[in-house]
């Protein structure tokens, strides 16, 4: 048996084994590979993941809060995941480890062909962030990547390792691509009522609005941008996105987007 795994902590509400496994039953992988949740605290990840080849992984995403952790741990590292400083996909090959970061091709792959040459704003500075500054600065073929953030200090640092220009008071109606990549609505929040600089009557059919958020229901930035028309992507877009990436590498196989969304998205209006 191939073994493959999502590390987190917390790890239960993760989609990724319900669509990897999908993959793997379309592709006729199913009775050699299998994809599984491993629930891992900071302390126990790298003795956990030094472990894995041993056991028959041949593989591992990795999530919150471990990205930046498993990068250091890896003996080589793809040209994104060392730009962004975080890997979210582990290969164990030939007794080492190497890190890749498929959230940046992850989030280039969900955007519609009309993304080039608009102006792009990211709220957020945090580990999700910094893929999508980098993938929209280096490969998205976007004119400026203006980056916001609560804390406007974490924008600096990561524009300057990254790419992009803080802003602090963004127009939102100047912009064609908006991506939201804050922790705001994940638990319902209501993003319009100061915590992001959006307003809910601002956005037009024009833009192209991704919340890398997702839960239950569709966020409020979601709902609001759909009112306006605008075109929209949801986290489970981006999910599917990055996920594919990695079963890629893996197993080298094309995978199935479209039976990996419908499993993605399944478990959660139940
Ligand atoms: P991740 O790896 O998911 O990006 P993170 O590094 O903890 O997680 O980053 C969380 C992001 O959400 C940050 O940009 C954070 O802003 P701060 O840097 O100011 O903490 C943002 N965020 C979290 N809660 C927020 C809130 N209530 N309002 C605005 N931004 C918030």
């Amino acid at each position: 048996m191939k073994r493959l795994a999502v590390l987190g902590h917390p790890v239960a509400h993760s989609r990724s084994p319900a669509m990897q496994n999908a993959a793997l039953e379309e592709l006729g992988l199913a009775g050699e590979w299998a994809y599984e949740a491993i629930d891992v605290a900071p302390d126990e990840l790298e003795r956990r993941v030094r472990a894995m080849p041993g056991e028959g992984f041949v593989g591992a995403n990795v999530t919150i809060p471990h990205k930046e952790a498993a990068l250091l741990l890896a003996d080589s590292k793809s040209r994104e995941a060392e730009a962004i400083g975080a890997a979210n996909t582990l290969t164990f090959r030939d007794g080492a480890i190497h890190a890749d970061n498929t959230d940046a091709g992850g989030l280039i792959d969900v955007l519609p062909g009309g993304v080039r040459g608009r102006r792009a704003l990211v709220l957020g500075a945090g580990g999700a962030a910094r893929a999508v500054i980098w993938a929209l600065a280096r490969e998205g073929a976007v004119v400026d990547v203006d980056v916001w953030n609560r804390t406007s200090h974490r924008a600096e640092v990561a524009t300057v390792e990254l790419g992009g220009a803080p802003v602090t008071d963004p127009k939102q109606s100047s912009y064609g691509l908006i991506v939201n990549t804050t922790s705001v609505g994940l638990k319902g929040e209501d993003p319009f009522g100061g915590l992001l600089p959006l307003s809910a009557d601002s956005f037009d059919r024009e833009q192209i609005v991704v919340d890398l958020v997702y839960g239950d229901r569709p966020t409020k930035l979601i709902e609001a941008a759909n009112e306006a028309g605008a075109y929209t992507v949801d986290g489970i877009g981006v999910l599917v996105r990055q996920g594919a990436r990695s079963l890629q590498i893996w197993t080298g196989h094309e995978p199935p987007l479209d039976v990996m969304e419908k499993a993605a998205r399944e478990g959660l209006s139940r």
